[in-house]
């Protein structure tokens, strides 16, 4: 469980976080949805643990993680990996050791062994035909598109199997053909892994294929979270556009 309570955070005097509050049950795909720039992204900085509130605290399984800092922090969190808005790949690594990455730093999550070279060159390789980029092993991040690279960044998540997942708008950017595609892993990983997971997105199709409850983040704050169905229902400006256009996409169906 993932449970978010009165976050405040500013930067430079601006507020952001406005005491926002969000639990996340464990097994379930919460989608977040809101205006570009309300914090979004912030939040789930928050969350991995890259960002630090000026008030307010994030527990993970019972841990309050927002009260740990270095070591302490990075290891409580272990269990949790993110696919980064702009993909974060690391440039000077190739697309295998950009996706093996987590695999050869953390071992296997549940016993913290090291993993074998082979064995971490055999999940890359699965990880990789599942996003559709076989063969792009040796390739580097500046070799692939925009669409590629978002694909890359995802196998380095699931390949790394976490148990929190946390996706920073998986698919924005792609064509409707990849994104449903990657809207179908996303769905596969949760069921394999069991995992609980956050998604950040703008693509109200995509949150209703994956999203077992929607979130609305507006004025620093999580407005409404509840079922697609109910959701849709809230008497809100933006949550009303975000209905019109769902009738309005051809892509319009439901899992
Ligand atoms: N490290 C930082 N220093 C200063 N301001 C920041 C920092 N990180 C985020 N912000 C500010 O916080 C606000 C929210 O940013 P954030 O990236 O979370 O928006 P978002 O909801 O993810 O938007 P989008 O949908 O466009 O990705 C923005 O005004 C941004 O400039
Ligand atoms: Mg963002």
């Amino acid at each position: 469980m993932i449970d978010i309570h009165d976050l405040w955070k500013a930067y430079g005097g601006k507020e952001v976080l406005k005491g926002l509050t969000l639990s996340v049950k464990n097994g379930e795909t919460i989608v977040i949805l809101g205006r570009s720039g309300v914090g979004k992204s912030v939040l789930l900085k928050h969350i991995i643990g890259i960002a630090q509130a000026d008030r307010g605290y994030i527990e993970v399984d019972g841990i309050r993680v927002s009260d740990l800092q270095g070591e302490k922090r990075y290891s409580a969190t272990q269990h949790m990996g993110m696919l980064f808005q702009g993909a974060a790949l690391f440039d000077s690594m190739n697309i295998e050791e950009n996706t093996g990455f987590y695999l050869k730093e953390h071992g296997n999550l549940e016993t913290g062994e090291k993993l074998s070279k082979s064995e971490i060159g055999d999940r890359v390789d699965e990880a990789l035909r599942m996003v559709d980029l076989e063969g792009t092993q040796k390739m580097m991040p500046s070799d692939l598109s925009g669409g590629m690279k978002k694909r890359a960044g995802l196998a380095r998540l699931i390949v790394y199997r976490p148990k929190f997942l946390l996706y920073d708008e998986p698919t924005t950017g792609l064509d409707p053909i990849t994104a449903m595609q990657i809207n179908e892993l996303i769905v596969k990983t949760q069921k394999e892994l069991q995992a609980t997971s956050i998604v950040v997105t703008h693509d109200i199709i995509s949150s209703l294929f994956v999203g077992d409850r929607l979130a609305l983040h507006k004025d620093g704050k999580i407005a409404y979270v509840d079922t697609p169905d109910e959701f849709m229902k809230i008497d809100d400006p933006i949550i009303k556009f975000l209905t019109k256009t769902i009738s309005e996409d051809p892509r319009t169906f439901r899992r």
